[in-house]
């Protein structure tokens, strides 16, 4: 029996998925080269924009016939999209070939409904569960191990879909987290370990006794070993002075930084929500290149907020000239149903924000060649 695994989105799923496998093979399951030879099909789901869901839509759909084929095959859509109830709703109706519809609390009960699947019936479980430290994880990601330190997101950027279908933010015991990266230094296979959260710099704010993320870290790296520590994504708003130093003092320590502004203008960061300024954002930027002068600075921008004027649009292209980023990712903005920021007037054309993003990558090309940087 073969499984074959299709992931959208970030970081976060790539490593779900790979919690996904590993429940799949300890049912006995291997891994397949392909969906034509796959007995079970997972989608593991991305609502952050349009894009990502109707890829989704188009690729579940692209099943119907292999269905026909094999009434034996078990399709199940996991992830970010069916943590939404109409979704998941949709997805059952209009996709009655799907077997199985999952929201992101639910991956621990993928094996239950699997067996129950089997005796015929088509399932949807979307409320809110428990996050399962016991189940096992199938590493796929090469020299890097991805180690999750939170779930979920309390900043409500006006734009964002991540906390509806994510939750509220919930740190892993750091003890936990300890272990799990011990085991992973023992097992001598990974040169690199990657901690994964929607905004890292809040780790351990919840736990008690509170654990900083800084404290985390160098905790980390207090670990015997050969091997290098990376993390995603920080939020300008909660990097603080005390993180940069660590980052700066600790060798093991990747001195990669991902700092998404998504815009350069503060009336558009205020009405995203963001809770800092161009200007406080660039006096981190400031700190971090003078403490640690190797610093790789990256960021994400989005286009075509709700309202943002030509002017506005232009801050984020002085923004983007002043820190002379390592590399960006740049988004068209995409309304997602149920944010703050899908209902405001002013909503910008496509042409418009296709326009903008045109502009914003032609930028930061210009800068990457003058700056000789891959
Ligand atoms: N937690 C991370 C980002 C997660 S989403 C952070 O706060 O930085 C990754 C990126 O997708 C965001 O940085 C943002 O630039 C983009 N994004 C999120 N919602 C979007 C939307 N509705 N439209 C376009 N881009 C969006
Ligand atoms: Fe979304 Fe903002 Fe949370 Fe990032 S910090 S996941 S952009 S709400
Ligand atoms: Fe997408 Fe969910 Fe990640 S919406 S970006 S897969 S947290």
């Amino acid at each position: 029996m073969k499984y074959f695994i299709v992931t959208y989105g970030c970081q976060m799923n790539v490593h779900e998925s790979e919690k996904i496998a590993g429940i799949l093979e300890k049912m006995g399951y291997e891994c397949g080269e392909s969906r034509e030879e796959a007995d079970i099909i997972v989608f593991n789901t991305c609502a952050i924009r349009e894009g990502a869901e109707d890829r989704v839509f188009g690729n579940v759909g692209a099943l119907k016939k292999q269905k026909k084929r094999n009434k034996d095959l078990i399709i199940v859509v996991c992830g970010c999209m069916t943590q939404k109830e109409k979704t998941a709703k949709y997805l059952l109706t209009t996709f009655p070939f799907v077997d199985i519809v999952l929201g992101t609390f639910n991956i621990t009960k993928l094996e239950e409904y699997i067996h129950k699947v089997k005796n015929g019936r088509q399932l949807e479980l979307w409320a809110e569960g428990n996050i399962d430290e016991t189940l096992p994880y199938k590493r796929t990601s090469g020299e890097n191990a991805w180690v999750n330190i939170m779930q979920g997101c309390n900043n409500f950027c006006t734009y964002c879909i991540v906390p509806y279908v994510r939750g509220r933010e919930k740190s892993r015991q750091e003890e936990a987290i300890l272990n799990e990266v011990r085991k992973i230094v023992a097992e001598k296979k990974y040169k690199k370990i990657t901690l994964l959260g929607q905004n890292v710099n809040s780790y351990g704010k919840d736990l008690e006794p509170q654990v900083s993320f800084s404290q985390l870290l160098k905790d980390i790296c207090a670990i015997e070993g050969d091997f290098e520590v990376g993390f995603m994504t920080s939020h300008p708003k909660d990097l603080t002075d005390d993180l940069i130093d660590t980052i700066a003092s600790q060798p093991k320590i990747e001195k990669n930084i991902h700092l998404p502004a998504q815009s350069g203008d503060n009336r558009i960061l205020k009405l995203m929500n963001r809770k800092y300024t161009r200007e406080h954002y660039l006096s981190i930027i400031k700190k971090i290149k003078d403490k640690i002068p190797n610093a790789r600075i990256t960021s994400d921008f989005i286009v075509g907020f709700p309202t943002e004027t030509e002017e506005e649009f232009e801050r984020t292209l002085s923004l983007v000239n002043e820190v002379r980023y390592d590399s960006i990712f740049a988004f068209m903005y995409s309304p997602r149903e149920g944010t703050v920021a899908s209902t405001m007037e002013g909503q910008i054309s496509d042409k418009v924000k296709h326009e903008r993003v045109n502009k914003l990558i032609a930028l930061e090309k210009k800068i990457q060649k003058e700056d000789n940087k891959s």
